[in-house]
């Protein structure tokens, strides 16, 4: 097991678009372990892979108060898609800012498991904005593109600046 390090808004690894999982193999239950590992410590709900610089169609949440539901999705798709709501966001890569985004209310999920079984789901409310945030790290998007330019910018030279006092 080991912790690994999460890139942060704006490193432009985060622009990355994530390639489809072939081999589900033992690195890859190693990456799913660390990343829950990871994920917990931070502490956060969601991460995919994307965020600690591995560009493949991974991803491992955990909505439940007692942190004891872990879900991993590997080459996610979501195949339905209806209602809608705005709900407050944050992100491991964006630390310290929540902003309210817009999504999809329910959707109908299809992925595979570690060991490459694909099963279908259904999602509702804070389940269905984890995954649909974390699929969008997948694409290289992240949820501070759904903010006016202006927030954008501002949470960018926050982060750039605190990351510089981090180096220095
Ligand atoms: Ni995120």
């Amino acid at each position: 097991m080991a912790l690994l390090n999460i890139l942060h808004f704006p490193d432009p690894r985060l622009r990355t678009v994530a390639k489809p999982v072939v081999d589900f193999d033992e690195n890859l239950r190693q990456l799913v372990s660390d990343m829950f590992e990871t994920m917990y410590e931070a502490p956060g709900i969601g991460l995919a892979a994307t965020q600690v610089d591995h560009h493949i169609r991974l991803l491992v949440m955990d909505i439940s108060d007692g942190r004891n539901n872990p879900r991993c999705l590997i080459n996610p798709r979501i195949i339905a898609a209806d209602g809608d709501e705005e709900m407050d966001e944050g992100c491991l890569s964006v630390p310290g800012y929540y902003e309210k985004v817009r999504r999809a209310d329910h959707i109908r999920v299809s992925a595979q498991d570690e060991n490459g079984e694909s099963y279908q789901f259904d999602a509702e409310g804070l389940e269905a904005v984890c995954i649909q945030h974390e699929m969008d790290h997948l694409e290289g998007k992240l949820f501070v593109d759904y903010l006016s330019a202006l927030k954008r910018n501002r949470i960018r030279s926050k982060l750039v600046k605190a990351q510089k006092q981090q180096v220095d």
